[in-house]
C-alpha cells in the first residue's frame, strides 16, 4: 500500500520534471550524462519523447533494474574527459551529496553546453523539516545516501556563481500534484534551472 503510493508519487514527480525539462531544453539532438540517474526511468521516458537524446548514467548506487546504460563511480570525479556531453543532468541528486560544489564543478567540466539542475529550495527551517520527511519517504530502503543537504535560494545562486555556471533560465514552483494538492504539498519546493557553461 505505502510502496504503491510512493510509486504513484514518483510518477507524478517524473511528469512534473519532464514537463519542465522539455520546456527549457529545446535542442532536438543531445548527448546527455545523467549524474545520479537512479532507476533511470526519467531519462528513459524523456528519450521516448525525444528519440535523438542519447543518455548515459553514472551513480554511486546502481539500481539493478536501471532503464538506461549506467556505470558506478566514486561520487566525486566524473569518469569522462572535459566536454564529453552536450548536456549534464543533476536531477534530484545534489541534495543527496555533502559536496555539491565539487560535483557541480565536475558537471560543468564534462558539459559542452548545458547543466540542468532539478532540486529543492529550503528557505526556512520548516521547509527543511518538510523536505527531510518527503526525502526519507521517497528514498527509504533504496540504499541512496540521505544527507538532507537542502539549500536556500541564495545558497543555490552563490553555488552557481562559485562554479562559474550562468543560470540562463529557471522554472520554480514546479507542481507534481494537481490543483490544491500542488499548492499545499509542492509549494515553492521544486525548481529546474538551465545553466550555461563558460565555453
Ligand atoms: C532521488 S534519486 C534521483 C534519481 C533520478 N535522478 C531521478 O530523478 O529519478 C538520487 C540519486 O542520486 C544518487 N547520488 C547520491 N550521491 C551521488 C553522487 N555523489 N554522485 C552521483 N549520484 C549520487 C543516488 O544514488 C540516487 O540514485
Amino acid at each position: 500500500m505505502l510502496r504503491s503510493l510512493i510509486h504513484k508519487t514518483d510518477l507524478l514527480r517524473q511528469n512534473g520534471i519532464m514537463n519542465a525539462v522539455q520546456e527549457i531544453l529545446s535542442d532536438p539532438s543531445l548527448s546527455i550524462l545523467d549524474i545520479g540517474c537512479g532507476h533511470g526511468q526519467l531519462a528513459a521516458r524523456l528519450k521516448q519523447d525525444n528519440p535523438q537524446w542519447q543518455f548515459q548514467g553514472v551513480d554511486v548506487v546502481v539500481q539493478p533494474e536501471c532503464s538506461i546504460s549506467v556505470s558506478r563511480y566514486d561520487g566525486v570525479t566524473i569518469p569522462y574527459p572535459d566536454d564529453s556531453f552536450d548536456a549534464v543532468f543533476c536531477i534530484d541528486m545534489l541534495h543527496h551529496t555533502t559536496e555539491p560544489e565539487i560535483l557541480l564543478k565536475e558537471a560543468g567540466r564534462v558539459a559542452r553546453k548545458w547543466v540542468i539542475i532539478k532540486d529543492h529550495i529550503a528557505d526556512s527551517k520548516w521547509d527543511h523539516y518538510v523536505l527531510t520527511l518527503l526525502d526519507w519517504l521517497g528514498n527509504a530502503g533504496t540504499g541512496v545516501p540521505l544527507p538532507y543537504n537542502f539549500l536556500s535560494s541564495l545558497e543555490w545562486q552563490a553555488l552557481f556563481d562559485k562554479v562559474g555556471l550562468k543560470e540562463v533560465q529557471k522554472l520554480d514552483a514546479i507542481r507534481y500534484w494537481p490543483g490544491i494538492m500542488g499548492q499545499a504539498v509542492d509549494r515553492h519546493y521544486h525548481f529546474v534551472s538551465k545553466l550555461k557553461t563558460g565555453r
